[in-house]
């Protein structure tokens, strides 16, 4: 099988396969287990500080000899208004006796506790650190940050959940644009409009290769050779590969979050808002029943940063009804085998189709 494309070529990798960038989930050492077959791993940095990006890409490139993707958050933040401020401290409160309902004793922080921080400084920190490839989600880039990437010859990668945010991500001169299936795990990057596109991702996917040139990866539902030959059938010309590696050796999950997953069923995999105020797809828990359908959902990021101390502590002491697993739609055994020899396997059966 011919796997080298336009994308193997812009992204100098051998396999137009791409290890899915996964806040919390995929270390320096799943990067480097990806790349070192050929494939384009992605180390995600999300919202975090410039110097915490620093750090990750440092000990990324001491593991790999490959270039690889960092990936990052580009949402907007909301005004912080006195509405939001007291529901701030609503929500809190609420959520601090939910847990002791649990006997999960925790103080969340206060609003001027939490730090919001600005994708402007991880751009110059990638840069600063000789990054070649920059994927996003939650939004698109500037076009200040897009001619500075451009100027550093940085290929860009942007997600899009619709056909609209496509032609949007082109037209500001996206390189690559990730096409993410409403199947795919974790949080919807959802960034044109108020409302969540429910299009399924064949179906978005056929209508966004009609509707732009730019080369297109697909993301959502990816987990053995039929799923990515027939995205390749499509038009796809890069296949991110998420969820089947939750299980995998490298995989930032603790060992109950990964047995939690291989015992998951079709009813316990929802979308929510509750966790971090944008909807994500991942376990229905304790935490998901109490909160989803009430008043205490504040916007992203405001809820992501309330409520990852609650999801902390829950993770240290193995309580699996506070934590918030993604995963996506196409359940798999999660594998616990190292991330190279998964990839492999999923290369192979591709091939044999
Ligand atoms: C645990 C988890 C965390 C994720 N975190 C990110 C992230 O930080 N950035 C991003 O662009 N996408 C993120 N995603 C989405 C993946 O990159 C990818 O689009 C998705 O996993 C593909 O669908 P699949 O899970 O069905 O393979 C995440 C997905 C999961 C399951």
């Amino acid at each position: 099988m011919n796997w080298k494309n336009i994308i193997t070529e812009l992204l100098n990798i051998d396999y137009p396969i791409i290890q899915a960038p996964m806040f919390g989930v995929s270390t320096p050492e799943m990067v480097t287990s990806a790349t070192k077959i050929g494939c384009l791993g992605s180390l995600p940095l999300g919202d975090s500080p410039a110097d915490k990006c620093v750090e990750l890409i440092h000990k990324t490139k001491q593991l790999s000899k490959r270039s690889f993707a960092v990936n990052i958050f580009v949402n907007q933040i909301p005004p912080l208004t006195d509405g939001l401020k007291v529901q701030y401290a609503k929500t809190k409160a609420f959520l601090e006796e939910l847990a002791q309902q649990y006997n999960l004793s925790v103080t969340l922080p206060a609003l001027d506790e939490i730090k919001l921080n600005s994708y402007h400084e991880q751009v110059d920190a990638i840069i600063g650190e000789g990054c070649k490839i920059v994927s996003f989600t939650f939004g698109n880039l500037d076009h200040f940050t897009i001619q500075k990437l451009k100027n550093n010859k940085i290929v860009t990668i942007g997600t899009c959940t619709s056909v609209a945010e496509a032609i949007l991500l082109e037209k500001s001169g996206i390189d690559i644009i990730c096409v993410q299936g409403i199947e795919a795990g974790g949080h919807r990057g959802e960034f044109a409009g108020n409302f969540l596109p429910q299009i399924g991702g064949l179906s978005l996917f056929a209508k966004v290769y009609e509707a732009v040139k730019a080369p297109l990866i697909y993301a959502g539902g990816l987990y053995n050779g039929k799923t990515v030959a027939a995205a390749k059938a499509l038009g796809a010309q890069g296949l991110q590969i998420g969820s089947l590696l939750l299980g995998s050796m490298e995989s930032a999950l603790k060992e109950f979050e990964k047995q939690k997953l291989r015992n998951v069923d079709e009813s316990d995999i929802i979308l929510t808002k509750s966790f971090t105020g944008r909807y994500a797809r991942g376990i229905r828990n304790a935490f998901t029943e109490a909160v989803e359908n009430t008043e205490y959902i504040l916007p992203y990021p405001y809820q992501n940063k309330l409520t990852s101390e609650l999801r902390r502590a829950a993770k240290e002491i193995g309580n699996p009804d506070f934590v918030s697993i993604w995963l996506g739609q196409s359940i798999n055994k999660y594998s616990g085998r190292p991330t190279d020899e998964i990839l492999k396997e999923l290369i192979e059966d591709t091939e044999n189709q």
